[in-house]
């Protein structure tokens, strides 16, 4: 038997491929990144044709490099960046217009209508999401409303619209010809048109965004032995491959990090954060402006739900110290500067440069730096910018406990800034819990191997996965409750200037 699983984790920056091992350790890598397009502000968007083909590199770099062929994956899972959209032609593959990429906001005159007759609410119940241009289903009337043609070719069942996990599976088995239409539910948790009880589109939904169903993919488990159908022999693996596993790429990091039971929550520290909590078979709606989403189906057992908080910029607020203000040479020195004083000075700096995500959703929002004196110098700054992320982190964790009424045990964290040893200490201070590092770093791709390899029997049950996850490194809080309510009072005072900014 084949034993080792592929991952494709494809992501809003990069596409990486990965294979690993029976320990979930990693045997191959390749990655490349593509381009981003913004043809006008507040627009993001992405070649798709520019991704498969970036796909299809990566798969063969990575087999390549480890000397390894298709023949000796067991399947090959896929994890993706979440909310984006793909409408194509499923008769040639040529998609209408561009990818629609999450944080792209052309769709806010959609929501603000959706919004206006019906409250920001109005789908929550039945899809855990307010209404957002963050998610699909706007962005999907955007596209039938304003690109030429793209309705008529829907309504005559030409047109198919995927995230980018339904791209993806069409493609690796066999696109135009007989390619799987088909999308995972922890994505479709994501479009705002999948209802959580029966786990389908919702029709009412459908109607009044004017979607027509026939262009939606079917809804699958996120790990299942052949729903995805197999990879076609002449495609980049060279080989018929069981597609057993996907699962946005937040859902998949919580696999990686075998976070299976109820109450366990991981945070991905990255461009943004993205903090999940499993909340079991058991669906929490929020109250605290957190999300309510899939967070995995495995075969045929009941969905396992999840509260998400998104925050939107933390590490893109160190890229932009580096690259608009010039203070440091690369992102890791950041660390160096902020140890060169004892703390930030008093300053706060509030990261809303396109508005805030969880828990407050303010479009209106704009960044903010404040408590400025003549004493501040770069170190400060550079101290004030990464506590930026754990304050952030820690307003949604609180959200979480209120939402969920757990009490969190600790915090599994990953992503790039994990290595920032003085954040991560920050973080279990702030946040009194600790604060613990998995050695497997990649566990998006490892998420996504996870479901793919449990399909085919590679490993034989969670308990499996949880043994094989491993600590490297853990961070104990060490201040009192008084010293934590007090930072974060300043945090949340610096917060409430921020908001609402931009006039009405
Ligand atoms: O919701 C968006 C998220 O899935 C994107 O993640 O890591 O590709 O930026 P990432």
């Amino acid at each position: 038997m084949a034993r080792y699983v592929g991952a494709i984790d494809q992501g809003t920056t990069s596409t990486r491929f990965m294979v690993f091992d029976r320990e979930g350790r990693v045997v191959a890598a390749a990655q490349k990144e593509h381009r981003q397009i913004y043809p006008e502000p507040g627009w993001v968007e992405h070649d798709p044709l520019e991704i498969w083909e970036r796909t299809q590199e990566v798969i063969r770099e990575g087999l390549g490099r480890a000397g390894l062929t298709g023949e000796d994956l067991a399947a090959l899972g896929l994890t993706n960046q979440r909310e984006t959209i793909i409408v194509w032609d499923r008769r040639t593959g040529r998609p209408y217009t561009n990818a629609l990429v999450w944080q792209d906001t052309r769709s806010n005159a959609i929501c603000q209508e959706l919004t206006a007759e019906g409250g920001p609410d109005r789908f929550r119940d039945r899809t855990g999401l307010p209404i957002s241009t963050y998610f699909s289903g706007p962005k999907l009337r955007w596209t039938l409303e304003q690109v030429p043609g793209v309705r008529q070719a829907a309504e005559r069942g030409e047109a198919l619209f995927g995230t980018v996990d339904t791209w993806l599976l069409w493609w690796l088995s066999g696109g135009p010809e007989g390619g799987v239409h088909v999308t995972d539910v922890t994505n479709a948790s994501r479009t705002l048109l999948m209802n959580h009880a029966t786990l389908d589109w919702d029709p009412e939904i459908l109607a009044i965004l004017g979607i027509p169903r026939a262009m939606l993919p079917a809804i699958r488990p996120s790990s299942d032995p052949d729903l995805y159908g197999t990879t076609r022999p002449d495609g980049p693996l060279a080989a018929a491959v069981p597609l057993a596993g996907a699962l946005g790429d937040q859902q998949a990091a919580l696999v990686g990090q075998a976070a299976f039971a109820p109450g366990d929550v991981k945070n991905t520290y990255g461009t943004g954060c993205f903090v999940v909590m499993n909340t079991g078979e058991r669906r929490v709606l929020s109250r605290h402006g957190l999300l309510t989403s899939v967070a995995y189906r495995m075969a045929d057992e009941p969905a396992v739900f999840c509260l998400e908080g998104s925050i939107a910029i933390t590490g893109a607020l160190v890229q932009w110290l580096r690259d608009n203000l010039g203070i440091i040479q690369s992102s890791g020195e950041v660390e160096r500067l902020a140890r060169s004083v004892e703390d930030s000075g008093g300053i706060y700096f509030v990261p809303a440069f396109s508005g805030l995500f969880a828990p407050h959703w303010d479009s209106r929002a704009r960044g903010l730096l404040i408590g400025l004196t003549r004493y501040v110098n770069r170190g400060h700054l550079a101290r004030a910018v990464l506590e930026a992320t754990a304050y952030q982190t820690e307003e949604v964790l609180r959200a979480m406990r209120q939402d969920s009424g757990a009490s969190l045990a600790e915090l599994r964290v990953d992503g790039g800034m994990v290595a920032n040893d003085l954040l991560m200490q920050f973080q279990a201070d702030l946040s009194g819990i600790p604060v613990i590092r998995p050695q497997v770093a990649e566990t998006t791709a490892l998420g996504a191997a996870y479901a793919a390899g449990l399909a085919v029997g590679l490993w034989d049950g969670r308990e499996t996965l949880q043994r094989l996850w491993r600590e490297d490194r853990r961070w104990q809080p060490t201040w009192g409750e008084a010293h934590r309510e007090e930072a974060l009072r300043g945090w949340l005072r610096a917060v409430e200037r921020a908001m609402g900014w931009l006039e009405a």
